[in-house]
């Protein structure tokens, strides 16, 4: 048995914040943020809104896609870094707005390979039988752990979430997942602060992300490059195999590295990160949740997803759509 995808949805926040926008908040500039990095403007969250709300609206979009009712999911697997709360899990709250219970639901934290940890886990569980149907989202409010004064990370980061419906099938489906992670470059990128940390401290300095740029970004390279070969070996299958890539989307001059490694021109990639930034968990089912609207991406075509993000952590997944 395999596990396919049958449907995929996606939600923004309404709030577009421009390159311009944070020229008046930061030392930088439009040229310099879109030469490093491809991005134009983000989606930042209302005040308020959470990952749940975001993961809500994604879900509901991925269920009319695939045509299921609520009742018909079995198992709710949320990717998230920021979480509505510590717990419920937000896979929990997202179950119970979508007023379904019983079935398994559980978070996996993975930074920005999140939703490629979540995709891989749902498929086992849907290949083992645990459940027939499953909803696999990437949600983030990155904005919210972001330090907006700190121009090295206040560009790249944004808001969004994404979601497929995973149906147990005999015809394949997702063909491979690959998952990695390295705790040795821990403090490389992260959130320094959480629940078992000081209280008073943590009022007084709420945590941020801090992140080495340039080494997040020569080793983001390295992983990722091996690991798309790795899904390819695993399948026996040769680089003109794949359809699209489909991305995480952290810097433009990352993705066209794998791009180049995998002999892919830039038109057979998926690109969202003008317009989107750096959603972490949410970014992959983003950006596939738009090819599949706009028609680019079609059933039968070959897929190849990756991801890469603190952790470090990394994966990727090969699938049939
Ligand atoms: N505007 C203007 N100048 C800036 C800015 C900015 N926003 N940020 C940094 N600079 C400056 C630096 O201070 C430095 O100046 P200096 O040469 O005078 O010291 C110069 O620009 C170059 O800085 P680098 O950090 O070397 O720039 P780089 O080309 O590496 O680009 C970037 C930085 C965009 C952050 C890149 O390294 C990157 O994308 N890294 C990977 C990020 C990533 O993939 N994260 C993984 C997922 S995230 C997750 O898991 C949550």
């Amino acid at each position: 048995m395999y596990s396919r995808i049958i449907g995929t949805g996606s939600a923004l926040p309404e709030r577009v914040l421009t390159n311009a926008e944070l020229e008046a908040m930061v030392d930088t500039s439009d040229k310099w943020i879109f030469e490093r990095t491809g991005i134009r403007e983000r989606r930042i969250a209302a005040p308020g809104q959470t990952s749940t709300d975001l993961g809500d609206t994604a879900a509901r979009a991925a269920l009319a896609a695939a045509g299921l009712a609520p009742s018909d999911i079995g198992l709710v697997v949320v990717a998230t870094c920021t979480p509505e709360k510590v717990f419920p899990s937000t896979a929990c709250l997202l179950q119970n707005r979508l007023g379904i219970a019983g079935g398994p639901a559980f978070d996996v934290v993975a930074a920005c390979a999140g939703f490629i940890y979540a995709l891989s886990v749902a498929d086992s569980l849907l290949r083992g039988g645990v459940a027939d149907t499953a909803l696999v989202v990437g949600t983030e409010t990155m904005s919210r752990i972001i330090d907006w004064q700190d121009r090295r990370t206040c560009i790249l980061f944004a808001d969004g979430a994404g979601a497929v419906v995973l149906r147990r099938d005999p015809t394949p489906g997702i063909l491979s997942t690959h998952l990695h992670a390295d705790g040795k470059y821990k403090d490389l990128l992260w959130v320094p602060g959480w629940v078992s940390d000081d209280y008073a401290a943590l009022a007084e300095h709420p945590p941020h992300m801090v992140m080495e740029g340039s080494e997040v970004f020569r080793v983001a390279v390295e992983k990722l490059g091996e690991s798309v070969e790795e899904a390819l070996a695993a399948n026996g299958l040769d680089k003109s195999a794949i359809d699209w890539l489909i991305p995480h989307q952290a810097n433009l001059r990352i993705i066209a590295a794998i791009a180049r490694r995998l002999r892919l021109p830039m038109e057979q990639v998926v690109l969202t990160i003008a317009e989107h930034g750096n959603t972490s968990a949410a970014s992959v089912p983003l950006a596939l949740d738009v090819a599949v609207r706009d028609g680019r991406v079609k059933p039968g075509q070959t897929l190849l997803l990756e991801a890469f993000g603190g952790g470090f952590a990394w994966g990727s997944a090969l699938l049939r759509f």
